[in-house]
């Protein structure tokens, strides 16, 4: 296969026991067929299975998504056209928590409470939002899972001789606290069972729980380390399993050997690391793990494990494009579980005065999406005949629409949610998903919540946060009626 080959990797979720593995191979070919035969360009990130047509295929599949490209860059941005590309379909059956082989966890016999790593088989249903909730420039998510895959395929090539190169498959992702490290972590493994699904049937995520590795009775820990991977290592034999292990801030046991030793610590944190570097150089020679690693004290590390990282890479605070598609997600979501009411919609006079009148949606049910509105339209009014337009959908834009069509309204909520964006440059994505909801409850009365009314709780609660920080002198107002 052409390294250049261009791909289109399609995701299908299909339902719990609906297809058993000597089908497969037949519903790949047949979601193949449909997408051929039914489109002639698709787009990054869609869902089809709205779209499906065939019902034998809608009753055996829960979603299709079209989720990457791989290949030389092309001009037409998101878009694809199906023909002339290769189609990657994979399949998968996300597992409960509580199936058969539900979350356990390794630990000590001796010392049960103390878990030191937990263990998830995945694709997991606890994990399936986790890739979609991130947002980043670049599409740095895709792009690492890219790597990793490309990693992963090119170890089980037949007749590699692996001594020839030294490759840990260890990637270390650090960068400011709350930036989404953790997460990626977590939704890179779970893509990669995805999309290896082929060559490792089973996948199972080990999640090490690096302070628990910090035991309290001194000289225990490297026991600890060494117990824990030993116990990887067994798992690692099933070469049709493929093992992603993280370890979350991975500086508590891979701290920098010259600090323990400069100062008068003890030196349990120097044993803990040499364990560490010993049991990843174990790792090296199983094809069919891989290991994630985050930290925010990239200075910390010890340079040998650094050395060993294949891929450092920097996950920065959010961008302010990043920023508004964070929060438009965030009151996207507030509109779709009717917590702001989908049909409170602002409208303006005819004439120059501006007048806010809330419209019922006739629909109460709070699964449904909210509707976005198409077209511009009229209300009735019982003083003149056609006295409101509608100015505003009730949801926030994309970012393109938004800078297209809206830049030039400034009371226009993409607009309005824009103006913020630009403000809280800095903010860690964890603030920035806890604010939407965090002004909601601080500065709304329950009631009709208008989209409006949810920006401007969201404004104050910008404010305050920026007030908190003590980067901005400014008056936290509220003006939610
Ligand atoms: N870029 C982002 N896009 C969307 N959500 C984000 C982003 N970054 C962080 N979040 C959200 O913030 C929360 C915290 O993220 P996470 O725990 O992964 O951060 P972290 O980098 O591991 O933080 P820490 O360094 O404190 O461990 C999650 O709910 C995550 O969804
Ligand atoms: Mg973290």
């Amino acid at each position: 296969m052409s390294l250049l080959k261009p791909t289109l990797h399609v995701e299908v979720s299909v339902k719990a026991g609906m297809v058993d593995r000597a089908n497969v191979v037949q519903l790949r070919n047949d979601v193949k067929q449909w997408l051929t035969a039914d489109f002639v360009t698709v787009q990054i990130g869609h869902d089809f299975s709205a779209e499906l047509s065939d019902s034998r295929l809608a009753n055996l599949i829960e979603g299709i998504e079209v989720v990457d490209y791989t290949g030389p860059p092309t001009v037409d941005g998101d878009c694809y056209h199906v023909r002339g590309i290769a189609l990657d379909v994979q399949t998968y059956t996300l597992k409960a928590e509580n199936e058969r082989d539900p979350r356990r966890s390794i630990s000590q016999a001796d010392d049960s409470e103390l878990a030191q790593a937990r263990v998830l088989q995945l694709p997991s249903i606890a994990l399936k939002d986790e890739w979609n909730s991130l947002v980043f420039d670049d599409a740095l998510p895709a792009r690492l899972l890219r790597y990793m895959t490309r990693m992963v395929g090119m170890m089980k090539q037949p007749g590699l001789n692996l001594s020839t190169f030294n490759w840990n498959r260890l990637c270390l992702l650090h960068g400011p606290p709350g930036s989404g490290k953790s997460t990626l972590c977590r939704a890179l493994a779970q893509q990669l069972s995805i999309r290896l699904g082929d060559s490792f049937p089973n996948a199972t995520l080990i999640e090490i729980n690096t302070n628990a590795m910090l035991s309290k009775y001194f000289g225990e820990s490297g026991k600890l380390i060494g117990a824990t991977f030993e116990k990887i290592t067994a798992m690692a034999q099933d070469q049709r399993a493929l093992i992603c292990v993280v370890m979350d801030e991975v500086e508590t046991i891979a701290g920098s050997r010259e600090r323990s030793t400069s100062g008068a610590e003890c030196n349990d944190g120097m044993r803990a690391t040499n364990q560490l570097l010993t049991a990843l150089d174990r790792l090296r020679h199983l094809p069919n793990v891989i290991v994630l690693c985050t930290s925010n004290l990239i200075g910390a590390i010890d340079q040998a494990f650094l050395d060993r990282v294949d891929i450092k890479q920097l996950i920065p605070s959010p961008s302010p494009a990043a920023i508004y598609n964070i929060f438009r997600s965030c009151l996207n979501e507030l509109v779709r579980s009717s917590l702001v009411d989908a049909a409170a919609m602002q409208v303006s006079s005819c004439t120059t005065t501006a007048r806010r009148v809330v419209s019922r949606s006739t629909s109460t049910g709070s699964s449904s999406p909210a509707k976005p509105i198409k077209r511009s339209k009229t209300l009735a009014s019982s003083s003149s005949p056609e006295p409101w337009t509608v100015i505003s959908a009730p949801e926030i834009p994309t970012y393109s629409e938004m800078l297209v069509r809206w830049v030039n309204q400034p009371q226009s909520p993409g607009r309005r949610v824009w103006a913020l964006a630009q403000k809280c440059e800095g903010f860690s994505g964890r603030t920035l998903r806890r604010l939407p909801i965090l002004g909601l409850a601080m500065y709304t009365w329950g009631g009709d919540c208008s989209l409006d009314d949810a920006i401007t709780a969201l404004e104050a609660a910008v404010n305050q946060e920026l007030l908190a920080k003590g980067t901005a002198h400014v008056e936290v107002k509220v003006e939610v009626e």
